[in-house]
């Protein structure tokens, strides 16, 4: 019973705080600008990795008609750009650092970023220090917002609706908040972090996507208090094989509401997510540390959490000689479960048959050690036979996985612009033996074995060649000499 006041106290928390993030975003008369961990006057990092005061930020405004990206053309740090109500049609790039985009909200009325189904992006950034809040997103073929190896990045209170492949999408970012936003209708993860570490995902509300929220070769996220239905699949930690950086490890997946995430997955042919079977609650994928804590997962008809290795996942790791395919470490907690795993599919309704289980709650299945889990009596699991009496039986002592003070940026003097180039954008489509939205990066050394400059002539133009596969964006935002840096790179990628 306390067990239940506490989640159920945990429910209430998640419903005030999308109440009051509905509040605050549709009443909000004036712009008030609350605090940020970057406000102007205190102390930001600039790009020389020297900290610098940054001075108390010019304002500007943007009206209806007006282009945002021209405010961010003529923006410094600590600068705030505010944005009435209004219909923008445009992509936002920033790569300055400490900018801070701010949608205000009049009547209810947000300004509205429209992509159209013709633009990629609404807003990709790559500067340090960037906070996105109150925007409405929608119909944009790429992605809502994307950061390019940005930290200390927030992005917040937006709405984000049929924005292609991704809703919100830091990659390659450390130190990072994704707060009180709501998305739908994403053709892959609505909010993916990627490559990241260091982020706190709290109190969104994510639903009629493919994937909810994606932890995905990240370290110390926080996933709490966010509400996660209707998905094809609600919470992930995966490690996607092909990518720069190998691990995903020390997640906590928390006070979250995991409810009916039995929607068709109508993700792209091929790639990884497409794998996902409709009704999965949370899926831990070859991820290490994973604690899942007081969290309603109910309802998901494959499974409610399960547990595997790549392999069971569906994914080729064999020639990604640094990786540790299996799932290591995983703590399951307290959580109400009820009602999953009543219809599943592939390999899962297999072993239920097997199993003779109507229902399945929790399942783990392939190779990895140490798991633990507290009262398994109470749930419907399947193969959970190795796994002891967790020790620990709260994460309380975690607050946060957010950094007290911005990180510095990446050095990107010590590492090469196009390696950084590569990871920072490239690998969020592209791995080198899966294909995760674009082909396999062996495939393209395949086709472009000594031509960089082939490469260069796509990326500035892409065509659209595969029919099973979306477009690429054009990436015209990059300079020339970084484009044949990350041409060269790309080609000597050998895993
Ligand atoms: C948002 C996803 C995305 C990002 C980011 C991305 N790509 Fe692609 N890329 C694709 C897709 C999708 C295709 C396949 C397009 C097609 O065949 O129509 C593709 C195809 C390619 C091809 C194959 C061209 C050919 O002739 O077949 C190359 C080369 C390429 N990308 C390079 C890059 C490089 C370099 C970067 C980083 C600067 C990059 N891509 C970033 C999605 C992406």
């Amino acid at each position: 019973m306390k067990r239940l006041k506490k989640l159920l106290g945990a429910f209430l928390l998640v419903l005030i705080g999308i109440g009051i993030g509905k509040f605050i975003l549709g009443n909000k008369p004036k712009q008030v600008l609350g605090p940020t961990f970057f406000e102007s006057g205190s102390s930001g990092i600039t790009s020389n990795g020297e900290p610098t005061k940054i001075k108390d930020g010019a304002r500007y405004e943007v009206k209806d008609g007006e282009s945002i990206q021209a405010a961010v053309a003529k923006a410094n740090q600590g600068d705030v750009i505010l944005v009435y109500p209004g219909t923008y049609s445009e992509t936002v790039y920033i790569d300055k650092d400490n900018i801070r985009v701010h949608g205000v909200i009049e009547n209810g009325e947000r300004p509205t970023l429209n992509g159209n189904k013709q633009l990629n992006d609404a807003f990709l950034y790559s500067g340090n220090g960037i906070t996105i809040e109150n925007f409405k997103i929608i119909d944009y073929k790429g992605n809502g917002i994307m950061g390019q190896a940005g930290n200390n990045f927030i992005i917040k209170n937006n709405l984000i609706i049929n924005t292609g492949v991704y809703g919100i999408f830091p990659q390659y970012g450390k130190n990072g908040l994704i707060e009180l936003n709501v998305l739908s209708g994403i053709e892959d993860a609505a909010i993916y972090v990627g490559m990241c570490d260091n982020i706190d995902v709290r109190i969104n509300e994510v639903f009629e996507s493919v994937a909810g929220i994606e932890i995905e070769n990240s370290r110390h996220c926080l996933v709490e208090y966010n509400y996660v239905h209707d998905n094809a699949g609600g919470l992930l930690a995966f490690i996607t094989p092909g990518l720069p950086i190998k691990t995903c490890d020390d997640v906590i997946f928390r006070g979250n509401y995991v409810l009916n995430n039995n929607h068709k997955n109508f993700a792209i042919p091929g790639s990884v997510v497409s794998k996902i079977p409709s009704g999965t609650g949370i899926l831990v994928l070859a991820a290490d540390n994973v604690v899942i804590e007081d969290n309603f997962i109910i309802g998901n008809k494959c499974f409610g959490i399960a547990i595997t290795d790549l392999e069971n996942g569906g994914m080729k790791f064999s020639t990604d000689g640094g990786l540790d395919p299996y799932p290591d470490n995983a703590s399951i907690l307290d959580n109400y479960m009820a009602n999953n795993g009543y219809n599943p599919s592939g390999a899962i309704a297999k072993l239920t048959k097997v199993a003779m289980l109507d229902k399945l709650d929790i399942g783990f299945i392939g190779g990895g050690s140490n798991h633990c889990i507290l009262n398994p009596g109470r749930y419907v699991t399947l193969g959970l036979g190795s796994f002891a009496q967790c020790e620990a039986t709260s994460t309380k002592a975690v607050k946060t996985y957010m950094l007290p003070n911005p990180v510095p940026p990446k050095d990107v003097s010590q590492m090469k612009k196009g390696k950084m180039a590569y990871y920072g954008i490239c690998a969020g489509c592209h791995s080198y033996n899966n294909i995760i939205v674009g082909p396999s990066v062996a495939d393209i050394q395949m086709i472009y074995r000594d031509n960089p400059e082939g490469i260069v002539e796509y990326i500035t133009n892409p065509i659209h060649k595969r029919q099973d596969f979306p477009e690429m964006p054009p990436q015209t935002h990059l300079p020339e000499d970084i484009k044949m840096a990350v041409a060269e790179y790309l080609l000597k990628v050998t895993k």
